[in-house]
């Protein structure tokens, strides 16, 4: 009796060790792990009023002439990058050297790293959808904003954290550098491993940001456990090309860490719950005028 009585607590102290977080794709009947819509229980900010990501409802943005186009520095410049399996997704880590300002953005932000959301077998893997539409694949750049040193340090900013978001459109033709990621990533299988992709220029991937002047920005959160609410979202107009080979290619590199293949990494779209999305729109406006908009922006919600 006292010995079964043992086991069952045991095995209950076990099994909720072990509910780590998971995407919907990796989530069956026998598994203990958490998917999104459980994510709550463990990370209360899940559940929050500012989460991520949204629908965006095309004819209900606010059109906001304050929303200048963005900095980039250090974009240009050949780096070496690690990439690393981070079990739920790849991060490519970027260096300090890269750099975000402008965007009527409330500071200057460095870069930590990026990494995508993708589906599986070519199918729409995006997290952002735009009129319920959801796209082939998402990148996400994430900045950390000066003088914060990780995530940790940032989530109580409002604006603590800047995501740059790029849609990628499905095209005939390649985009001619995508291939090196898939590379890299057919080298981190498994949970844990990392490699290097030997100069790396950001700008090969994204365009300029002379390019990149319409865009949406609301604040919401991260996408990932904790969900941290502290991003002030920058999703581009402007997609980025890639081919059906490339798309298929890329979401078959990846295991999670539960060994499974690494397909349908996206959270589902959260609510609005009374936030307004703004869309830039190029005109020239004072700095000062930007900075209390943005103020005005963050306070209000
Ligand atoms: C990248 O790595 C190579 C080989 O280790 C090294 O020679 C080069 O200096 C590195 N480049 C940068 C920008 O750190
Ligand atoms: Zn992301």
């Amino acid at each position: 009796m006292d010995f079964s009585l043992y086991l069952l607590t045991l095995l209950s102290l076990l099994s909720q060790c072990s509910a780590q977080w998971c995407y919907q794709s990796q989530y069956s009947c026998d598994d203990t792990c958490r998917d999104p819509s459980r994510w709550a229980a463990q990370f209360p900010s899940c559940g929050g009023l500012r989460q991520s990501p949204i629908n965006i409802v095309t004819h209900k943005v606010h059109v906001n002439s304050a929303l200048p186009p963005l900095d980039f520095m250090g974009h240009t410049n050949r780096i070496n990058i690690t990439v690393e399996n981070m079990g739920h997704s790849a991060h490519f880590t970027l260096p300090q050297s890269v750099r975000l300002t402008g965007g009527a953005l409330p500071g200057h932000y460095r870069a930590a790293q990026f990494h995508f959301h993708w589906g599986v077998n070519g199918r729409p893997g995006s997290e952002h959808t735009i009129d319920g539409e959801r796209f082939p694949m998402e990148l996400h750049i994430v900045h950390i904003k000066e003088p914060y040193g990780s995530l940790a340090e940032a989530e109580h900013d409002m604006a603590g954290i800047a995501l740059l978001a790029f849609l990628f459109e499905e095209m005939t033709d390649d985009h001619p550098h995508i291939d090196t990621l898939i590379d890299a990533l057919g080298r981190v299988q498994n949970n844990g491993s990392t490699t290097v992709i030997p100069d790396f220029r950001l700008s090969d991937i994204i365009p300029s940001a002379k390019e990149l002047h319409s865009y949406y920005r609301y604040v919401g959160s991260m996408t990932t456990p904790g969900c941290e609410q502290a991003v002030a979202w920058t999703v581009f107009h402007k997609t980025l090309p890639i081919s059906n080979r490339q798309l298929v290619a890329i979401a078959q590199q990846c295991r999670f860490w539960t060994g499974q293949p690494m397909t349908d990494i996206f959270r589902p779209t959260q609510p609005l719950d009374g936030r307004v999305v703004y869309r830039s729109k190029a005109s020239a406006v004072l700095p000062g005028v930007i900075y209390v908009w943005l103020g005005v922006v963050l306070l209000i919600h």
